[in-house]
């Protein structure tokens, strides 16, 4: 009774480990040597001994709190290096990255048992991408730079409601605790996702059919900037 429950309670936490490892089956597809974790099997495409490849298969089995990967199957690869690759140094198994559930994992296995191989898992942690996000990117160049250099000082005293510009679809809020999100959000949705929403954008900062004249010179570090986020943010609405 006690063993069953306790076999419940690591399914659960194993379940919060591996969320929904059939996405991680497809990411996998992506990153060639990525392991993947599906229908109980780790798969690792290729994990180096010394100067020798393989590719693996290891069965999860939960022995309590533990989870143990016995060999299921091993077959020699090419070694051509270990860049990207799973590393066994004798006693650690190193996986550098384990797709599950659109998250990337690193874990640690180590050797528990050489006669039949069983590896146990002794720690993982979460990848973090070193690589931001373009949205991470474009709110973070918004907020140092966009907001307070340009919105604030040059556009948000035509463009307010009321303003000389309060007729246009670009209304920002004056500098306020929630005005760097909320004109983000401005930018955002006259974006639209739209090239030309962008290009309007940079001509009328420039002074090209703009009632408000010239806002940033060309070459500028406020247009440079100004540019750049938008660049940024329209690539993170088109999903590149
Ligand atoms: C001196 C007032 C003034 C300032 C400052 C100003 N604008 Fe304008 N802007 C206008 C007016 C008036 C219009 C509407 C007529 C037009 O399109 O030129 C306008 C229109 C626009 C439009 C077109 C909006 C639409 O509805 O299609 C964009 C884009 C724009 N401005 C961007 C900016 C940005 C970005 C800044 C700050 C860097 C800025 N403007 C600063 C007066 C201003």
């Amino acid at each position: 009774m006690y063993l069953h429950q306790l076999e419940r309670l690591s399914r659960a936490r194993l379940l919060s480990l591996f969320i929904l490892c059939i996405s991680g089956l497809f990411a996998s597809n992506i990153v060639a040597q990525q392991a993947t974790f599906s229908d109980n099997v780790l798969n690792i495409p290729k994990a180096t001994v010394g100067q020798k490849a393989y590719s693996l298969d290891l069965g999860l089995s939960v022995n309590g709190a533990n989870y143990d990967f016995g060999l299921l199957a091993a077959s020699e690869i090419p070694f051509n290096g270990t860049e990207g690759a799973s590393v066994f140094d004798g006693q650690i198994l190193r996986v550098p990255s384990l797709a599950a559930g659109g998250v990337d994992y690193t874990l640690d296995l180590n050797l528990i048992s050489s006669d039949p191989i069983i590896f146990r898992l002794a720690t993982y942690s979460i990848v973090e991408s070193s690589v931001q996000s373009k949205l991470e990117q474009a709110t973070a160049l918004y907020k140092e730079s966009i907001d307070p250099q340009t919105v604030q000082m040059r556009c948000v005293v035509c463009h307010i409601q009321g303003g000389l510009a309060g007729g246009s679809d670009l209304l920002f809020t004056r500098s306020s605790s929630t005005s760097i999100t909320t004109n983000f959000g401005i930018f955002s949705q006259f974006l639209d996702n739209r090239d030309t929403r962008r290009t309007k954008l940079l001509n009328k900062v420039r002074g090209i059919d703009h009632d408000g004249g010239v806002q940033l010179t060309e070459g500028s570090v406020g247009y440079t900037q100004f540019e750049k986020f938008l660049k940024l943010l329209l690539e993170y609405q088109a999903g590149v």
